[in-house]
């Protein structure tokens, strides 16, 4: 049985959840506060779910999503996150994350930052440009021509194929495009995160035709 932790328990957290238990996965899922203020969440869950710390999930988890901004001051625990692959669902927002001068000049990618924070894991992004509940309800099974695709991006070929399978298990299509340092293509702004619904092709074509002027 895998084990999914999940660190972040609001909109992401919560739907992806749900997602890998109904593809028979189990997970540990935390927030910020203290794993009993998650027991409706777990209750409503089932039985293939459970809360813990930050620190408890990412132990727990065979590998670990991170449904949580990226901070300037690093809030994950790395040591529990080491050797681990991390899928990293974030979308820049300075409205709301503030400025990170690097990713602003182009220098770095927020996903960069990630992985730079987390020197040991095996960071991948994934899930950023779908609104969250969309996930239990635009799958399609494989095959099928207008097959939705979410893009997927890091420096660990291994950390890919991981997501390319769990994306198959929620019924879609993956575009590769890796390393992380070309993740900013899917940012927030850029044709292949606004345009929702984008089959593997239009994907392909989304991230390709995207300039480097937002952030990322
Ligand atoms: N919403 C979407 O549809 C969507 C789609 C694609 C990507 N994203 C991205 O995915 C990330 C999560 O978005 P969201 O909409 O799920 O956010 P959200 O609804 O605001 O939930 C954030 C969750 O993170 C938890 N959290 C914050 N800091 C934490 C920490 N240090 N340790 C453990 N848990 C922590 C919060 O816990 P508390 O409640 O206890 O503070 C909360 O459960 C964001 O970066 C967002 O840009 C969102």
């Amino acid at each position: 049985m895998t084990t999914i932790g999940i660190i972040g328990a609001g909109e992401v957290g919560t739907h992806l959840a749900r997602a890998a238990i109904a593809q028979g996965y189990h997970v540990v899922i935390a927030n910020s506060r203290s794993p009993d203020t998650l027991s409706e969440l777990v209750q409503a869950l089932g039985p293939a779910a459970r809360a813990a710390t930050a620190e408890g999930a990412a132990r727990a988890g065979d590998f670990v999503v991170i449904a949580v901004p990226l901070k300037l001051i690093n809030d994950m625990p790395v040591a529990a996150l080491a050797g681990k692959i991390v899928i990293d669902t974030n979308n820049y927002m300075t409205w709301r994350d503030g400025h990170f001068p690097m990713v602003d000049s182009g220098e770095k990618t927020v996903h960069e930052l990630r992985q730079e924070q987390l020197p040991a894991s095996r960071v991948v992004k994934a899930f950023t440009h779908i609104q969250a509940p969309r996930i239990l309800t635009w799958g399609m099974a494989g095959g099928v021509p207008d097959r939705l695709a979410l893009a997927v991006s890091s420096d660990f070929p291994e950390a890919v194929a991981l997501v390319t399978r769990l994306y198959d298990q929620f019924g879609f299509d993956a575009v590769d495009h890796s390393p992380l340092s070309e993740s900013w293509r899917n940012a927030p702004g850029q044709p292949a995160w606004k345009q929702e619904r984008q089959t593997r092709l239009e994907l392909a074509s989304n991230l390709a035709s995207a300039r480097r002027n937002t952030q990322s």
